[in-house]
């Protein structure tokens, strides 16, 4: 069973993070498997928007810390760079369905998303820099542009954890309701009515101030992240949480 599983409901693609004994950590395979799932979505003119949820109790914990050091990703072409260009570049509505830890990663792609539904479970958090790495998917720009300057450097300076209603009054959230993967759906199938061609101007037009920002954002953040994730900091971090786990 695939890692990523992608089903095609009526006019509505599902990508499913299908790793929960792991708590859906992020590994090289399941960023290509996202990527490719995204743009099959955008080139199939039957698919009119996306929803990315999750199995089990957590949407994701993030990059698998053991992935990060068996297979560091350093290069533009690497498939966490490959799913963070197709997330950015996604032209249709794209939903999230979320519940509990939704680590790293995890809340960054929320940035990218049109709409995120959250269940009070839903726990977001960005400890990039507690692992001795720096912010990515462009939310050094975006993070601190919804929530404010201040609010954005506590959350990243110190990795602290936020809950789903925190995260709806920052705006990172629409709405909190026990069925998050119902109500995405729900809201899918009602945006699947609309005219396609209209759903897609009016993405491109929601996002276009910022997207060369973003774009440009992204690359300086990799650039930086691809130097942390090889620091002697950042190592210390994986083999604190590999010791703990009992893996090192
Ligand atoms: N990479 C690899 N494995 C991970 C993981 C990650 N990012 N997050 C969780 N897991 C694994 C754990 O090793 C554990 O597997 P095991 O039972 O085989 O040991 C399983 O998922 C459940 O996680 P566990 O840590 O036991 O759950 P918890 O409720 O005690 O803690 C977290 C939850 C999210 C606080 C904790 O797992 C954590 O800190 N994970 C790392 C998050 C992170 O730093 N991600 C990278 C961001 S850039």
């Amino acid at each position: 069973m695939s890692e990523i599983t992608s089903r095609r409901e009526g006019d509505i693609q599902v990508l499913t993070f299908n790793r929960p004994a792991k708590m859906n950590a992020l590994t090289r395979e399941m960023y290509s498997g996202l990527a490719s799932g995204l743009n099959e979505a955008a080139g199939d003119f039957g698919v009119r928007a996306v929803v990315i949820t999750s199995e089990g109790d957590h949407f994701t914990a993030g990059n698998d810390i053991a992935d990060f050091l068996a297979n560091p990703p350093t290069g533009e072409d690497s498939d966490v760079a490959r799913f963070l260009g197709s997330l950015l570049e996604f032209p249709k509505p794209l939903i999230a369905a979320v519940k509990g830890n939704a680590v790293g990663v995890g809340t960054t792609m929320l940035l990218h998303c049109d709409v995120v539904i959250a269940s009070p479970s839903a726990k977001f958090s960005m400890p990039f820099a507690s692992l001795g790495l720096v912010p990515e998917a462009g939310s050094s720009y975006l993070f601190p542009l919804l929530v404010g300057y201040q609010r954005a450097a506590r959350i990243f300076f110190t990795g602290e954890s936020f809950d789903a209603e925190s995260a709806q009054e920052m705006g990172l959230v629409a709405s909190i309701v026990a069925d998050p993967l119902r109500e995405a759906m729900e809201l899918a199938n009602q945006i699947a009515k609309n005219p396609p061609q209209a759903m897609i101007n009016t993405k491109a037009l929601l996002k276009a101030s910022k997207h060369d920002s973003v774009a440009a954002v992204m690359k300086a953040e990799f650039e930086l992240f691809s130097l942390a994730l090889q620091s002697e900091e950042a190592m210390e971090a994986f083999m604190n949480f590999m010791a703990k786990k009992g893996k090192s």
